[in-house]
């Protein structure tokens, strides 16, 4: 019998001990042991559980108890979590994570931890939600050098971007419902300004390039200026907006990344993601497009990860599953102005043919966007250059009086 751990009985944590008791005969068989949950760390009582009597308040109890093999850490945060996961691999125990903040700060640091005292660190659950997207990168891709992920890595934004696109619902009320459904925190900054979705691919990018990327290193915007009228115009143009993190190499071991939301067209995988669902295309140099799709966030997906964690970490107490980056560097991510986009701009300010010849004076040909019956702006995709390039000549425009409403990039195929 394998004894394990649980820190933290909120919405993961109680999946896990769920998922474990629900599923048991078929885990105990998949992992040729029994698991039995020996501990529950919360600062709250649950004495209406069957399991109540599993409920401590103290870590201590679980670092210094040699029967516990694996902590299981389900509290989220980076404070106290990096703390407990720490003191648990150096107290022998393997640990699995579903804490994408912890992974993206300390990933490496941990991983390290854990291969010198030949001990598991891991994190399926940290990007994807239920999706495998860790194994299949670290694993399945192995031979592979991987030339791009791109991914909606935020189940929250899909939603309130898929309310916009389909419902007409505007940011305020989409994020509204998003918050009364429970997909949104009250405070829904992380997800709505992006910073979830930059952990996730900092994940990735460590994953797939082999050395740590911090969230402060990748330009990061959210979709909360995202309105209605740019849904529409990405609708004229062929395609929808949705907010993408982004990694490729660039040469010299420097990496091109950053997590914006984008107009993407209809012929690309990406574009059928929609609703709470989260979708990855990684790009291997043998196998091409492999696409990964499904529910990225709730409770029990999130739980269904950390369990085959749980498992496998059962199955390889004596041989350490491959799984490694080294440490980052500064100059890791090339500065966000270089990357190169074409741009969707939506612009007023004057009348529609001085626009269009004044755009065209600054960006060159361009493709122009416009909606029946609406005459006082207009929109353009205009062609690639590098983003730094592009903002200066958004400058330029505004100083021939055009007012630019609507600045966004496109994820080209
Ligand atoms: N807030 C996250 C999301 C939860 O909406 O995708 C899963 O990481």
């Amino acid at each position: 019998m394998i004894q394990i751990a649980v820190i933290g009985h909120g919405v993961v944590g109680s999946g896990v001990v769920d998922l474990l008791h629900e599923n048991k005969a078929g885990i105990s068989s998949r992992a040729h042991e029994t698991i039995r949950v020996k501990y529950i760390l919360d600062l709250r009582d649950f004495p209406e559980l069957p399991y109540a009597s599993k409920f401590i308040k103290d870590f201590a109890t679980i670092e210094n108890d040699d029967e516990v093999r694996i902590v299981v850490e389900c509290i989220g945060g980076v404070k106290i979590a990096y703390d407990y996961v720490k003191r648990s691999l150096l107290a022998g125990k393997s640990v699995v994570t579903s804490n994408k903040e912890l992974v993206a700060a300390h990933g490496q640091e941990l991983l390290e931890l854990a291969q010198e005292r030949n001990l598991n660190f891991l994190f399926e659950a940290s990007v994807g939600g239920g999706i495998p997207i860790i194994r299949p990168l670290s694993q399945c891709l192995a031979a592979n050098e991987v030339t791009e992920i791109a991914g909606i890595l935020n189940g929250t934004t899909n939603f309130i971007l898929t309310k916009m696109i389909y419902d007409k619902m505007s940011f305020d009320d989409a994020l509204a419902l998003a918050q009364k459904l429970g997909y949104a925190e009250r405070d829904p900054s992380a997800d709505v300004d992006g910073h979830d979705s930059c952990r996730k691919i900092c994940i990735l990018a460590s994953l797939a390039f082999g050395h740590h990327v911090y969230p402060e290193q990748v330009s990061t915007e959210g979709i909360r200026n995202v309105t209605l009228e740019d849904v529409s115009y990405a609708d004229v143009w062929g395609g929808s907006i949705k907010l993408l993190g982004v990694v490729k190499p660039c040469g010299d071991g420097k990496l091109d990344m950053c997590v914006a939301p984008m107009l993407i067209p209809k012929t690309n995988q990406l574009w059928r993601v929609d609703d709470v669902f989260n979708g990855i295309l990684a790009c291997g140099n043998a196998t091409g497009d492999v696409l990964f799709y499904g529910r990225g966030a709730g409770k029990m997906p999130t739980a269904s990860a950390v369990v085959a964690d749980v498992i496998d970490c059962t199955k390889h107490f004596n041989a350490r599953k491959y799984l490694y980056w080294d440490k980052g560097s500064p100059d890791l991510v090339i500065d966000a102005s270089k990357s190169v986009f074409p741009m969707y701009i939506r612009a007023t300010g004057l009348p529609a043919d001085e626009l269009t010849a004044a755009v065209e004076k600054v960006y060159g040909s361009c493709q122009k966007l416009t909606r029946e019956g609406v005459d006082d702006e207009v929109a353009f995709i205009v062609p690639a250059a590098p983003y730094g390039e592009q903002c200066s000549k958004r400058q330029q425009l505004e100083w021939c009086g055009v007012k630019v409403l609507g600045f966004m990039r496109v994820f080209a195929d």
